[in-house]
């Protein structure tokens, strides 16, 4: 008998095979094979049961919902290998004293960034800011916690309808720790990367986040900041720029 898991045979049944070159693209659900072999270890390795529900599908990766063996429930993010741009991707990798000694590729880029996705997370809760768990990856997966119910996923805050003063307050809050206390810059803030829930912003997608130190840090911070105070603007919330920088760039809080 072998004990192999229906997911190990159908990635070494012949739909998989080299010949329809199915490893080189992935379109929409489609996993290529290296993804579907880190999955079959990320399922051995987590003790997951199962895949629940999908939460996200972009450009850039994938979200389930999904269900341990002890019955618990995570979010697992699958970064897709073939839409990551190599040059784009880069831009926060160079320069980032964190990560920019890892030998990369055009093949292993999108492993960095699932670890530096992980590292972030991992340095936004050490600052006590509000963000998903992160429990590990494995090459282009992270398992971290999942922020929402049974029934579906915590909004983006770009679709609640009220609070948002109080709402820009702990944000500020929040904005300011990431830079003082853990040392980084989200470089991709705005209403779509931030979730409402248990009645928190919570801070997500930090895989292109980099360190104060990154040459380009002020330029992410600046262009994070405008996205908010844009948002908030719309929402009626009195903020500006020049207001949010120095708040952010000064030690008062410390
Ligand atoms: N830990 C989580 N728990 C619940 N939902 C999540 C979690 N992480 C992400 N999501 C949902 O999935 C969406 C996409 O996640 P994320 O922003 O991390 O990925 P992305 O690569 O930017 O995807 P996209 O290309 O769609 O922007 C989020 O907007 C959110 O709705
Ligand atoms: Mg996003």
């Amino acid at each position: 008998m072998n004990d192999k898991s229906a997911l190990k045979q159908l990635i070494e049944s012949d739909e998989f095979s080299n010949r329809l070159n199915l490893d080189r693209k992935t379109y929409g659900l489609v996993f290529d094979r290296r993804t579907l072999n880190a999955i079959y270890e990320v399922i051995k390795k987590y003790d997951i049961d199962y895949i629940n529900f999908p939460i996200s599908s972009g450009k850039e990766s994938l979200i389930f919902n999904i269900v341990l063996r002890n019955g618990e429930t995570r979010a697992l993010k699958i970064y897709k290998m073939s839409t990551l741009k190599f040059s784009n991707t880069m831009e926060y990798i160079k320069g980032d004293y964190r990560f920019d000694k890892e030998r990369i590729n055009r093949s292993n880029v999108v492993y960095v960034w699932a670890q530096k996705e992980y590292t972030n997370l991992k340095g936004l809760r050490e600052a006590g800011i509000h963000a998903p768990k992160p429990y590990g990856f494995y090459r282009n997966i992270l398992l971290m916690s999942y922020l929402g119910t049974a029934r579906g996923p915590a909004p983006q805050i770009k679709d609640l309808t009220e609070g948002f003063q109080k709402l820009y307050d702990e944000l500020k809050r929040a904005m300011w720790l990431m830079y003082h206390k853990a040392g980084i810059v989200h470089a991709d803030l705005s209403e779509y990367n931030i979730l409402y829930y248990r009645k928190n912003p919570y801070i997500i997608d930090v895989g292109q986040s980099v360190s104060i130190k990154h040459p380009m840090a002020e330029d992410f911070l600046e262009r994070d900041i405008k996205n908010i105070v844009s948002f908030f603007t719309k929402k009626d919330v009195t903020c500006n720029v020049k207001d949010l920088y120095s708040y952010i760039k000064g030690g008062i809080n410390a």
